[in-house]
């Protein structure tokens, strides 16, 4: 049977009417915003790509979980459906609701990080690395160099250098490094995966030198479609057994479920360590909520139950990647620059080679998104330099290889001639990128600037 073109394995119910704005209005928003796409109003914005975050479209069956809901305060019926369901589908024994993933990552850092720690990552993420840091550790960079470089090819960017990672082993010590920080899919690498055969040997280093292994599960379900494509012994395992090897080779993990789950609040901190579990669950009253709660509701929790089944369905991954890829092959095909090969959640634009006429120092990709906006209404995120923030010890800015702009898709939400457009559009801005200013900071936060700095063009 010839192999046919991808679709989405469902049908619309509903629909959001959007507003469509005239380039006057988008200057008065984008101006109003400080140029920076964070704070525009959702209202001014035609097609939002800001992030993949909590911003899915619930299927009818998630819906109806949300009818479900213990409201609870204590020993929710969702609780033990959630946590079943993470030990299903996850193999992790023991669950912790949060509010979102940055709950889980607070207290897994307080947990497990002492000050002057080291904690190796397959890159950056803002939120992880920020709660590192407040735990007094320090972020290590171990992935592989071909990650920061956005026109290699190499199919796995989420793997780890095990150079470099024995480097610091060598330089600190294993008692220093509490833990290996991994995502599967690395967001800022552009949606890169990991291979499991790159996973299985960091088990055994892990093993070998007593560290323990934490996984950012956030998006694992498009990590092991990647998996499931491109390494050997793969091509007939499904989307959920590979989801749950990948989660088997590790300890612990955070979750921000407003992704890959598919709903649009929630996030977990899983375990197998009953003892961990006890200091995760006197931990999480202070900042969460009761152990059987966190952050969340009983119905949010029966729908994220629901929306992790169904993230780990082979159809459902094919046409989610397959519309990123479809937007990432029309910017190819038009001769513009991105992050090689496509990643799971989105687009990344390569604003160096967009702007080469705008030096790092003027935030090329924030600039560029903000343009974007201005062209059409469509809603990007700068993923450079901003996003970068400052080093903790010296105050310099972090100086990223990657200086990108996102175009991250939400699931089941926009159709394909959302894409269409964005792609015309991205297109449009490209042809006039000479005439496109740098900016500067007119009000910079202290962490995690890029959600609120503001800016102005440079004359
Ligand atoms: N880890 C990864 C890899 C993420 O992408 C995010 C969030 C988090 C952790 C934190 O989770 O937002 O639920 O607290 N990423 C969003 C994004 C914000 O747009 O990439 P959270």
């Amino acid at each position: 049977m010839a192999r046919r073109s991808w679709a989405e394995p469902y049908k619309i119910k509903m629909v959001e009417l959007i507003k469509m704005t005239s380039p006057e209005e988008r200057l008065r928003a984008i101006t109003e915003a400080g140029y920076n796409t964070f704070l525009l109003r959702s209202e001014d914005v035609y097609i939002d790509l800001l992030t993949d975050s909590g911003v899915g479209a619930m299927s009818d069956r998630q819906w109806a979980g949300l009818m479900m809901g213990d409201e609870a305060y204590a020993g929710s019926r969702n609780f033990y459906h959630l946590r079943d369901t993470v030990e299903e589908y996850y193999s992790y024994k023991y669950t912790v609701p949060t509010h979102q993933g940055r709950g889980a990552e607070n207290i897994i850092s307080q947990m497990l990080i002492s000050e002057g720690d080291y904690i190796p990552g397959n890159m950056y993420f803002t939120t992880t690395r920020l709660h590192q840091e407040l735990a007094g550790g320090t972020f290590v960079d171990v992935i592989v160099d071909e990650a920061h470089d956005p026109e290699s090819v190499h199919p796995f960017k989420g793997n780890v250098d095990f150079n470099k990672l024995n480097a610091l082993l060598n330089e600190v010590g294993a008692e220093k490094i509490p833990y290996v920080c991994i995502a599967t899919c690395v967001n800022m690498a552009g949606g890169q995966p990991i291979s499991m055969a790159n996973l299985r040997q960091l088990r055994e280093w892990c093993d070998n030198n007593g560290i323990m292994l934490v996984h950012d599960m956030t998006r694992v379900a498009e990590n092991a479609f990647f998996i499931q494509q491109r390494e050997k012994g793969f091509e007939d395992a499904s989307i959920q057994q590979i989801v749950y090897e990948i989660c088997s080779l590790t300890d612990a993990a955070t979750m921000s479920s407003k992704k890959d789950a598919m709903v649009n609040i929630g996030g977990f901190l899983a375990m197998n360590d009953a003892k961990l579990y006890e200091r995760a669950c006197a931990l999480v009253v202070v900042y969460e909520g009761l152990h059987t709660y966190g952050g969340m509701a009983g119905r949010d929790m029966e729908a994220l139950a629901i929306g992790i089944t169904e993230s780990v369905d082979d159809n459902h991954i094919r046409a989610r990647v397959g519309q990123v890829e479809y937007l990432g092959e029309l910017l190819k095909k038009a001769g513009v620059p991105i992050v090689n090969p496509i990643g799971g959640h989105a687009v990344f634009l390569d604003a160096r080679r967009i702007l080469p006429h705008l030096p790092q120092e003027q935030f090329p990709a924030q600039a560029l998104a903000a343009a974007l906006y201005l062209e059409s209404g469509v809603r990007a995120m700068e993923r450079g330099v901003v996003s970068a923030g400052r080093n903790k010890d010296t105050g310099e800015n972090y100086m990223p290889r990657l200086e990108l702009v996102r175009l991250t898709i939400p699931r089941r939400v926009y159709t394909q001639a959302h894409m269409d457009v964005t792609a015309e559009s991205v297109i449009d801005v490209m042809e006039r990128a000479d005439q496109i200013k740098g900016l500067r900071f007119t009000y910079e936060p202290e962490v995690l600037r890029f959600f609120q700095a503001r800016f102005e063009p440079v004359n």
